[in-house]
């Protein structure tokens, strides 16, 4: 009854995570501020920070607020047992990958197409939850992703073509189109794969997000000195920042902590429906309460 709870709830938070970071990120963007702007690359380390300093706080908790016990279980968990820290690496890796290549694709796409494209992942998440994990979907299991893929790119899908063809920049469709699919085959492959790791071991799903967060901060501070090195020597890692950047990144760590309690009370499949309800849920907050969208007939 409580792991059901637990399942529902962790949806429910999912949507409204992910419907509060679309709409606060598209207003951090659109808000004119004087200086240098933030660095998002520098926003996404500072995410990863936030949650693995959560997740740390959720272990204390879970052991009775006592720093012996937490230290005994970070020691044993993740110091001493270097392969199975090792392996979160892969997701990690991925993960931090598709951060980028997500970047190269809404470089080259607009945003419209590049999220009709990105809705692939739900078929690619059943794919692989059905080849590692060995999951059955019956027809009306794959008839329903199928439809939910089709609607959501409907929902999604550029009315007037050459005006969104206008919006891009210098840049080429194919690598953009490129750059989404492989997201698409990696945030299949990285959610299963952490859906596996969790399934089959019984390390707290907190402790796997720290080992997790680890590989993700280093990958993000190589991500910050390869692409922003020179800026952050110029004006600070922390350049640009206000309230809203700050909101933004504690939406992104809530999300990570939410996305690891889904995986594990529910599961990948479901994670794909929550998103996309979230996506409708965005598209009519931005009509009746923003007036930012207009829809088309
Ligand atoms: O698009 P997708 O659902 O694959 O995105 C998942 C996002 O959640 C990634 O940006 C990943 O970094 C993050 N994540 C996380 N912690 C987890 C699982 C995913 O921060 N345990």
């Amino acid at each position: 009854m409580f792991i059901f709870l637990l399942k529902y709830v962790s949806l429910g938070v999912l949507v409204f995570q992910t419907t509060s970071l679309v709409l606060t990120m598209r207003y951090s963007r659109t808000l004119q501020g004087e200086g240098p702007r933030y660095l998002a690359s520098s926003a996404v380390v500072s995410a990863e920070l936030l949650k693995i300093l959560t997740c740390v706080l959720l272990v204390y908790k879970d052991h009775s607020f006592s720093i012996r016990a937490l230290n005994n279980v970070l020691t044993q968990e993740i110091i001493n047992k270097p392969m199975d820290t090792l392996k979160l690496a892969i997701p990690s890796g991925i993960y931090t990958l598709q951060n980028n290549l997500l970047y190269v694709a809404l470089s080259n796409l607009d945003a419209a197409t590049y999220q009709v494209t990105y809705q692939l992942k739900i078929l690619t998440t059943a794919l692989f939850s059905v080849s590692m994990l060995g999951r059955r979907l019956g027809v009306y299991q794959w008839l329903s992703l199928l439809i939910l893929m089709a609607g959501v790119a409907l929902v999604q899908w550029p009315s007037d073509s050459s005006q969104a063809h206008e919006q891009l920049t210098t840049g080429s469709q194919f690598v953009g189109l490129m750059a989404v699919l492989v997201a698409c085959c990696s945030s299949g492959f990285a959610g299963v794969y952490f859906e596996k790791i969790l399934k089959e071991t019984k390390q707290s799903v907190w402790v796997r997000n720290i080992q997790l967060g680890v590989f993700g901060l280093v990958f993000g501070l190589m991500g910050v000195f390869v692409y922003d090195g020179n800026r952050v020597r110029e004006y600070g890692m922390f350049q640009g920042y206000n309230h809203l950047t700050w909101t933004v990144v504690a939406l992104q760590a809530l999300g990570g902590l939410v996305i690891a309690a889904v995986i594990k009370y529910a599961d990948n499949i479901l994670k794909g429906f929550a998103t996309s309800l979230s996506i409708i849920l965005s598209t009519l907050i931005s009509y009746f309460w923003l007036q930012d969208f207009e829809p088309t007939r």
